[in-house]
């Protein structure tokens, strides 16, 4: 009779969530994206497919303003409208402040404070207070910092003349030194064979292992599991080096006083104001904000280079052009300094022919924070509901973009850019949680003009 009122109770309760499942999207109104929910989340999980891919199919199979679908138990919606993604990344903030990846603060202290990562109050409060270490005035203080990492670069490439470079990996390791003397005020060492150089630490950060991607992928579409699995955000080798070489930087920057003007004076800096206990110098946010800027800046930056590289080497033309640029801006100038890249327009072009092409984060999440009612319309979006927006499927909509696979920095010409309609190119996203490493760019621009010498087809 027992097993009976179970079986019984079970098929209820699936019976419901079945019923749920099938006529959430209906009951509301919104119309419906045909695609299996399960075998997505599966996929996804278990690196079959990216994640960005999955946004970047549903963009194509979304024939509706916005349409309604599940990922993994969660109701989710694809947006393609702009009014709409504009209300929901500016206009609407308040309703959409949080991106839809989870924390495991129980055992990944360091993960759980990452800015990408934070929500609520935390996010804000971080926010406006690392905002001004990632500025161009701040940024402009590290230069002498990127030029030593570039004449490492020009040693090494000059040390390999004639001979195959792997271009992928030479700008990961330039990134990384960057990011590393960057973030640390120390030297990664990653043109060099030396064991422990910091080109070790990177290349584990995106690695596509099975259990790696398993941890990743969960923190987006099922969170709520990342304590049961003990999950971390990094590899903990890289959670435990990054402690450590926070640790030991800290404490010689506090011995001997040395300024750098690296990220971590900015965080002495900032722990001397600090009058929240909840951040000061020893607390893991801080150890956290250091750890966010290193690896944002290393895979982006890296990845960026190297897209760009690729494009120029296929167009010759391209290459030319910009070479002619900054032959000419630089016979004005004695060393690279902001005002000459201001002067390098066919440059800020390619950079961003680049980006469209190749954005590092394809796609742009949100959860609801509070329940949203669509403008002009009844539908209310529940809290907690995922919004999914793709970066890639509009920079790859010949709407937007005629011939989208051509790359063509043209686009983005003073006279053409103007055509470009508001929320169809956002390589670095928008409104208040837009990426806030932008002026590191800069080091993008320092590299580019270091290797401005060599043929990029040999
Ligand atoms: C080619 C270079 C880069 C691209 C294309 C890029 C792109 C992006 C995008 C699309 C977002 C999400 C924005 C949104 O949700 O609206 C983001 C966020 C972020 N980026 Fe970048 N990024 C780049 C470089 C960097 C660098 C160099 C750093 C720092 C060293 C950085 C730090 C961050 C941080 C901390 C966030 C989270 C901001 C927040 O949630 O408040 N990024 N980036």
């Amino acid at each position: 009779m027992l097993l009976l009122i179970v079986l019984a109770l079970s098929l209820a309760l699936i019976g419901r969530w079945l019923y749920h499942y099938a006529f959430y999207w209906q009951n509301k109104g919104v119309p419906i994206l045909q695609i299996s929910s399960f075998k997505n989340s599966w996929n996804i999980l278990w690196f079959r497919i990216p994640f960005w891919k999955v946004t970047e199919n549903i963009y194509w199979k979304c024939q509706e303003k916005y349409q309604g679908f599940f990922m993994m138990e969660n109701p989710s919606l694809f947006v393609k409208d702009l009014e709409l993604i504009q209300r929901i990344l500016v206009k609407d903030f308040e309703y959409f402040p949080d991106r839809t990846l989870g924390r495991n603060p129980t055992h990944d202290h360091l993960g759980a404070h990452i800015l990408f990562l934070t929500r609520g109050y935390s996010w804000k409060y971080m926010r406006s207070k690392v905002t001004h270490a990632y500025s161009s005035a701040r940024i402009n203080l590290q230069i002498p910092l990127m030029e030593e990492v570039a004449k490492e670069l020009c040693q090494y490439l000059a040390d390999r003349e004639h001979q195959m470079i792997d271009v992928k990996e030479t700008c990961a390791k330039y990134s990384t030194d960057v990011i590393t003397t960057s973030a640390y005020g120390i030297r990664g060492n990653s043109f060099t064979d030396q064991k422990d150089n910091y080109r070790t630490v990177t290349a584990k950060i995106f690695s596509a292992d099975l259990y790696r991607a398993f941890a990743f992928n969960l923190h987006y579409i099922a969170p709520y599991l990342l304590k049961f699995f003990g999950l971390t955000f990094l590899d903990k080798s890289v959670n435990k080096r990054l402690k450590v070489t926070y640790a030991e930087q800290m404490d010689m920057k506090l011995k001997t006083g040395t300024n750098r003007n690296d990220f971590l004076d900015f965080l002495i800096q900032l722990s001397k104001k600090e009058t929240d206990s909840r951040f000061n110098t020893g607390h893991n946010a801080m150890i956290s904000q250091a750890a966010q800027y290193f690896l944002a800046g290393f895979e982006t930056i890296g990845s960026t280079f190297c897209y760009m590289l690729y494009e120029l080497a296929k167009h010759q033309e391209h290459q030319e052009r910009l070479r002619d640029e900054i032959t000419s801006v630089m016979s004005n100038y004695d060393n690279i300094n902001n005002n000459a890249i201001k002067e390098m327009l066919y440059l800020d072009m390619v950079l961003k022919e680049t980006m469209r092409l190749y954005p590092v984060l394809p796609f742009l999440d949100r959860k609801i924070a509070k329940d949203y009612k669509i403008p002009d319309t009844n539908i209310i979006l529940e809290k907690d509901t995922n919004v999914y927006i793709s970066i890639i499927g509009m920079h790859m909509d010949p709407q937007y973009f005629p011939n989208p696979h051509k790359f063509d920095p043209e686009r983005f010409s003073v006279e053409n850019k103007a055509n470009i309609l508001p929320f169809t190119y956002l390589p670095i996203g928008a409104g208040p949680r837009i990426c806030i490493g932008m002026y590191l760019l800069a080091i993008m621009y320092h590299f580019i003009l270091k290797v401005q010498d060599m043929d990029l087809q040999q």
